[in-house]
């Protein structure tokens, strides 16, 4: 097959805008012919391709090396009718480069060795440049870039937010309640700010690194932030988002601003800025559409687990999504799930998914 960046329509179904454009134009609030869709983690345990790659690699090692971590992205693309891929890496690798010690551990997920507990320790972490601490995921970037030139795929880079890395960072991995981490925002205002102002800034330069590296897009991920109350989100945590995004901002291209459980929140995270909310499936999309207002666009927001069920199960609950956002009568609705995929999931689901969400949702615009 002959393929041309500009002119490419890989879905023979769809119109102006093709393709190509339909993420970007709907990150930008602009008519599109169907309703774009991509996965957070679609790339991951659920594939096959994937849990080969990860019988040699461990999952550093495929971050690590630009060509693999190109060769991951890329295998969600290959699989399904896909209008985004995501860079393959983590969140937490930036950690790594400000001075702890990071380890994905089989069955229990992410462990940091030396966790931040006490002053000296937050004025011991650094705050480089990612070109010199996370190259890797910046060559991945240019290189992946190139793959899909081809296809007409837009990439999206990404980054955890100050909060969401700085729970990881003082807690020393995945926690329930959060204690250590709010314990110390409640407790120590003075190295809490230390904290967050030093993540701001690295969040802030490994997005805009990864813009300028070729990401047409960017997402935030504040995962762990509905752990917050909305008066501690304001006072501890959004001017720091905030911060993170207006570095961001100069690397030109629209951002994804995401957190779960933020049903209580999503003014403030709005406050904090994205040009696209990312929303999770404990509030209707159309009430949080209406929540945020006019001027964003919103992506989600299908239960993960609503995958699991079958096809007459999940199709009713695709479409709700859909309708939803069909109600709210504005473009710029991205269809994806609340939070990532989770690594169980029957892949034919995923691609009748993504199929379905293209064709009924281009029947709407009829
Ligand atoms: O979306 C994509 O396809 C890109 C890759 C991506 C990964 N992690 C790869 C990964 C992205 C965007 C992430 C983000 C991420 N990582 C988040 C934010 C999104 C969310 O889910 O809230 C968080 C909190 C992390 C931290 C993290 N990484 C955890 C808690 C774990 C272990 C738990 C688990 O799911 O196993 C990881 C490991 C990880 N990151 C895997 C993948 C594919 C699985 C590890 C493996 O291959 O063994």
């Amino acid at each position: 097959m002959i393929h041309d960046t500009n002119t490419t329509q890989t879905s023979p179904t769809s119109q102006t805008p093709s393709r190509p454009q339909r993420f970007l134009a709907a990150c930008r609030r602009e008519a599109v012919d169907a309703t774009p869709v991509w996965l957070m983690r679609q790339a991951g345990r659920y594939m096959a391709e994937y849990r080969a790659l990860r019988q040699r690699h461990t999952i550093l090692e495929l971050i690590k090396a630009p060509e693999l971590a190109c060769e991951v992205t890329m295998q969600p693309i290959n699989a399904f009718d896909l209008d985004a891929a995501i860079i393959f890496a983590d969140i937490l690798p930036p950690l790594e480069g400000m001075g702890l010690s990071l380890e994905f551990v089989k069955g229990e997920g992410p462990l940091i060795h030396n966790p931040v507990r006490t002053r000296a320790d937050v004025e011991a972490l650094t705050v480089r440049p990612a070109a010199e601490t996370l190259p890797f995921t910046l060559e991945a970037i240019k290189l992946t870039r190139k793959e899909l030139a081809a296809r007409g795929v837009p990439l999206i880079g990404f980054s955890g937010a100050p909060f969401t890395l700085a729970a990881y960072a003082v807690e020393g991995g995945g926690s329930k309640n959060h204690a250590r981490v709010k314990g110390l925002m409640m407790s120590d205002p003075a190295t809490w700010h230390l904290l967050m102002e030093k993540l701001s800034q690295v969040v802030g330069g490994y997005l805009l690194a990864q813009a300028q590296a070729g990401a047409q897009v960017l997402q935030l991920f504040d995962s762990w932030v509905g752990q917050l109350s909305p008066d501690d989100y304001r006072a501890h945590v959004l001017p720091y988002s905030r911060r993170a995004i207006e570095i961001a901002r100069a690397g030109g291209v629209p951002i994804i601003h995401f957190g779960t459980d933020t049903a209580g929140l999503l003014p403030l995270i709005r406050e904090a800025g994205g040009d696209v909310i990312g929303v999770d499936w404990r509030i209707d999309l159309d009430a949080a559409w209406h929540m945020l207002g006019d001027g964003v666009a919103v992506q989600g927001n299908l239960d993960p687990i609503a995958l699991f069920a079958p096809w007459e199960e999940l199709r009713p609950r695709i479409q709700q999504v859909l309708d939803r956002a069909h109600a709210v009568g504005r473009p710029g609705h991205i269809f994806n799930l609340g939070h990532g995929i989770l690594p169980q999931t029957p892949v034919e689901n995923v691609k009748r998914l993504v199929e379905f969400v293209h064709e009924y949702s281009q029947g709407l615009r009829e």
